[in-house]
């Protein structure tokens, strides 16, 4: 098999795609993963070259394998019950004044952990009218979502009994797979919305979870996003953030209240 050298000049047009497509910043530490992981797709798809397959990237940005580019150089990394402080917080704080109805937006949803874990607590509290609208922008990682099925060591940081509780043996497969039980699957709708483009068309939500997205992002896109994602709140409603996702400039809508968790002003 020929050796394929990914050169200087194609780094930073990748570099260059995988910003300006989806804000994701590659430092030059990514240069190997990028190499060995794009490598795999420049051989499958028999191009002669990395510079051969960024030429055809460049011109086809919405087709399937400009989707499987991103995928590839996404991290989907996920976990049940993962920051649980904002879980605990939706179960004190919002859901008893939310009775009714709530939205809730899990953005940067990667392989459904964490819309699931909200779903759950909904059930738990005993919200039936929660509307969790899930998204990301990596295909791969929303079709696990939308499938709905993980090993049970997966399970394991959740609270006693939820595993039990929300989870089933998953129909094929090997004996460990768990299917998230349809109670918790009914209240989400998953969709590809990529954070970049425009995403009014979601409307307003109660809640928005948008954590650890951020942190492949550069300082000016996540200012831009949050100024985006506040107008996304209705007056009151909370965005929650990952804990190493410090918001360094508060849009003016947002008050702190306490980490990784902020409150559009009424
Ligand atoms: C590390 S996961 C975070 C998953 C989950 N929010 C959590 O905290 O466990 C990051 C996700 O961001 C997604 N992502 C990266 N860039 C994106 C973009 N421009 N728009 C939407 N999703 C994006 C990736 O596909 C990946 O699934």
């Amino acid at each position: 098999m020929n050796e394929l050298s990914l050169t200087p000049t194609d780094f930073e047009q990748v570099r260059h795609l995988a910003q300006s497509s989806c804000g994701i910043h590659l430092t030059e530490g990514k240069r190997a993963m990028v190499s060995s992981r794009l490598e795999r797709l420049v051989r499958r798809h028999g191009f002669r070259s990395f510079g051969e397959y960024i030429s055809f990237l460049s011109v086809r940005r919405h087709g399937a394998e400009f989707t499987e580019f991103v995928d590839t150089l996404t991290t989907n990394h996920s976990g049940f019950w993962r920051e649980p402080e904002h879980f605990l917080f939706l179960q004190r704080n919002v859901f008893p004044s939310h009775r009714s109805r709530i939205r809730i937006w899990s953005a940067a949803c990667a392989t459904g952990e964490e819309p699931h874990t909200i779903a759950m607590c909904a059930l738990d509290a005993g919200l039936v009218n929660c509307n969790i609208t899930a998204t990301d922008i990596s295909r791969g990682a929303l079709n696990a979502a939308v499938t709905g099925e993980y090993d049970a060591t997966k399970l394991t940081g959740l609270p006693v009994g939820w595993p039990e509780r929300w989870f089933q043996r998953a129909k094929n497969g090997p004996d460990s797979l768990r299917a998230v039980a349809p109670s918790v699957r009914a209240l989400i709708s998953f969709q590809p919305i990529n954070l970049l483009e425009s995403f009014l068309h979601l409307g307003q939500f109660d809640v928005i979870f948008c954590r650890n997205v951020m942190i492949y992002f550069e300082q000016e896109t996540r200012d831009q996003l949050v100024e985006r994602l506040a107008d996304r709140l209705v007056e009151g409603g909370y965005l929650f953030t990952g804990h190493s996702e410090t918001l360094l400039r508060l849009p003016r809508t947002l008050d702190y209240v306490q980490s990784a968790t902020y409150r559009k002003r009424r």
